[in-house]
């Protein structure tokens, strides 16, 4: 099986490339989707090579002759024509974005450009690719999106599903719902078997450390202020991103087309929380040399618009695709700090090459 990753060298895409390519790989199993026989599965990682992408996390697998990369930006349409011409992909798995709210306040257009624009031209560049080797039905165009699309939760409101309204409020979550319109209108319209995932917010390895967590890791190992928006009560669902890449692969194997899928991590925790237990972690790791780190803890300016809340309800996934997630937040948390502390080749770089941990996204006109 041939399959087209789009943002492969982020975060979350390069999960999906090692679980496809790496040690856990399906190839493993002995069935896809149900019923045909598995194959070898081949990547081409198609990534622009943003400043949110990294080569090192992928540099478990790279070396295989199933991996290949290609320096394409999704909005040039003939070159994405021309890489799945030649690659001839079965599925394509869609992750590339710009995926940082505090980025999409101080410049949206980026957000527009890849995740609207961008998406409009891969799911052309699939449709006409299906078509022209006549495997439309047997194709799939699995789109990842964001549990943000839906807007923000009450603190009594029930947490998102498949059936909630799409109720965006950031710039980042606004270009998200578009390119889920785009992405169900290519499966009513041209047939396209399309399956969208919307999850929750993913943490673990390779994180760059612009958002929450790694960021207040490296922080708090520099012995650094922790920057909290607002007084911290505002509430995210944290996944796993290994059990995440899983479950994107499972809806791709099993899931059905026209359909979306709700993937969340059970695990509802304050800002406040998660920066206190990520102080604890790292206490707990390196002593407490700098005192308690707790006492690093900022109050600094609310985000624009930020959602209060956003909790997933996952049972569509977990009783019709048998996904469930493993790991449970404290111990994915202490996985996190620890992967944090052993691979320093990593993020040092980013830190000084790329993003100094500066505050971003407090709307200041320009
Ligand atoms: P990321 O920012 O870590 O990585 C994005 C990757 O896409 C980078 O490697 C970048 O080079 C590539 N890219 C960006 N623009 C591109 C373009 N125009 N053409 C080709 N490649 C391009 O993002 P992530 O956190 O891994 O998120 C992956 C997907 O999952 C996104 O679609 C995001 O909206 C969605 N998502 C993320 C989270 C989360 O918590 N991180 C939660 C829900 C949904
Ligand atoms: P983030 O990781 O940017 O993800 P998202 O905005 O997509 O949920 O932020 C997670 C939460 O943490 C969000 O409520 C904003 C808050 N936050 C801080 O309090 N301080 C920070 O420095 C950052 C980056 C985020």
């Amino acid at each position: 099986m041939k399959i087209a990753v789009t943002g492969g060298l982020g975060f979350i895409g390069s999960a999906v490339v090692r679980h496809l390519l790496g040690p856990t790989t399906p190839r493993g199993e002995d069935t896809i989707r149900g019923e045909d026989p598995i194959e070898p599965i081949e990547v081409m990682n198609v990534d622009k090579v943003t400043y949110a992408a990294t080569t090192g996390s992928v540099a478990s697998v790279a070396e295989s002759p199933f991996y290949h990369h290609v320096a394409i930006d999704i909005a040039d349409g003939s070159a994405l024509r021309e890489a799945f011409a030649r690659f001839e992909p079965d599925a394509v798995i869609h992750l590339a974005a710009e995926s940082h709210v505090d980025r999409s306040i101080d410049g949206p257009d980026a957000f527009v450009r890849t995740n609207v624009v961008g998406t409009y031209e891969l799911l052309q560049a699939a449709r006409f690719e299906a078509e022209r080797r006549n495997v439309l039905d047997s194709f799939r165009f699995v789109h990842v999106s964001t549990d943000e699309v839906f807007g923000s939760l009450g603190l009594d409101d029930e947490p998102f599903d498949e059936t909630t309204a799409y109720d965006p409020r950031s710039p980042y979550s606004a270009s998200k719902a578009a390119s889920d319109h785009f992405v169900r209108a290519w499966h009513e319209t041209y047939g396209l078997p399309t399956i969208i995932t919307n999850c929750s917010n993913n943490y673990g390895p390779f994180h760059f450390p612009e958002k929450l967590i790694p960021l207040m890791i490296l922080k708090a190992v520099a012995g650094q202020p922790l920057p909290v928006y607002g007084r911290g009560d505002n509430i995210r669902d944290w996944l796993y991103v290994e059990d995440h890449a899983r479950a994107i692969v499972t809806a791709l194997r099993r899931g059905e087309p026209g359909q979306t899928y709700a993937v969340g991590g059970n695990a509802e925790r304050t800002n406040l929380d998660v920066v206190q237990t990520i102080c604890d972690q790292v206490d707990a790791e390196l002593g407490d040399e700098v005192g308690d780190r707790r006492n690093l803890i900022e109050f600094v300016a609310d985000r624009p618009g930020h959602d209060l809340r956003y909790a997933i309800d996952s049972s569509k996934i977990q009783q019709e695709l048998g996904w469930v997630p493993s790991i449970e937040f404290t111990d994915g948390l202490a996985r996190t700090v620890r992967w944090y502390l052993d691979n320093e080749w990593w993020w040092r770089p980013l830190l000084s090459e790329r993003y100094d941990g500066q505050r971003l996204g407090v709307a200041v006109a320009s």
